[in-house]
C-alpha cells in the first residue's frame, strides 16, 4: 500500500488521479440549462451528490475550463438560477460522454447530439427526452471554492420525474470511475 501525506511541494495530478479512482463510483448529473440567447446546454457532473431531504438538496461541483473561463453550464445557472438534472442509464452513456467535450457556447449539444428535449413543469429549463428521471431544480445557494475558483451549486429540487422501477431497482443506470471508465448499475444486491 502507497501512503501520501498532502505538503505544499505534492504532485497536484497525483491527487486529482487519486481523487478521480478512489471516490467510486460517482453519481453523474447530466444537466441541461438555458444559455442567454435561448439555446440549450447539456454537460455531465460526477461531483455531484445529495445533501439532505428537508429541504431536499443536490450539490455539483462545476469547475473553470483550462482557459480560465466559466463552463457554460456553471454560467447559465448563475444568471437563470434553474436547471435540470437528467438521470443517463446505458442508452445515453454515449451522448452523456460526448456532451462532456467543449463545445462552444453558440453551438447546441442538443443539436449536434441528436437528443430530444420536453418541457419542465416548474423551470423554464426543459429535460431530456427518453431519460428514466429528471430533477427540476432551482439555486439554493453557490458557494465560490477552491483555488480556480469554482462554484459549489446547491440546488433544491422542485420537482421529480422518474420511471416508478427506479424505487425498486437502478439497474442501468450509469456511474462514474476513474479515467473513462464507467460503471452500468447490473449486479444489485439486498443485504
Ligand atoms: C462523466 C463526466 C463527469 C464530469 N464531471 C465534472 C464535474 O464534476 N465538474 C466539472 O467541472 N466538470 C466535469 N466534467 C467535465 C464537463 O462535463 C465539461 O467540462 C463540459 O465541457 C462542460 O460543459 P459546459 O461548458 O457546456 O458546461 C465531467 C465530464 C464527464 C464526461
Amino acid at each position: 500500500m502507497e501512503h501520501l501525506v498532502l505538503n505544499p511541494s505534492v504532485d497536484r495530478k497525483l491527487v486529482a488521479r487519486l481523487m478521480f479512482n478512489l471516490i467510486v463510483p460517482r453519481p453523474i448529473a447530466w444537466i441541461t440549462t438555458l444559455s442567454e440567447n435561448g439555446k440549450v446546454n447539456v454537460a455531465p457532473f460526477s461531483f455531484y451528490n445529495g445533501i439532505t431531504s428537508k429541504p431536499p438538496l443536490v450539490m455539483v461541483s462545476i469547475g473553470k475550463r483550462k482557459d480560465g473561463t466559466p463552463k457554460d453550464t456553471g454560467r447559465n445557472i448563475r444568471r437563470t438560477g434553474e436547471f435540470v438534472i437528467n438521470l443517463p442509464t446505458e442508452e445515453f452513456l454515449k451522448p452523456m460522454v460526448e456532451s462532456g467535450k467543449d463545445f462552444p457556447p453558440e453551438e447546441s449539444e442538443v443539436e449536434v447530439l441528436k437528443l430530444e428535449l420536453e418541457p419542465s413543469e416548474v423551470v423554464k429549463v426543459p429535460r431530456i427526452k427518453g431519460v428514466k428521471a429528471a430533477l427540476e431544480c432551482k439555486v439554493y445557494k453557490i458557494i465560490e471554492i477552491g483555488e480556480t475558483p469554482m462554484d459549489l451549486v446547491i440546488g433544491e429540487i422542485v420537482a421529480f420525474h422518474y420511471e416508478p422501477e427506479l424505487l425498486e431497482s437502478s439497474k442501468g443506470v450509469v456511474g462514474r470511475l476513474g479515467g473513462k471508465r464507467y460503471l452500468i448499475v447490473d449486479n444489485e444486491i439486498e443485504v
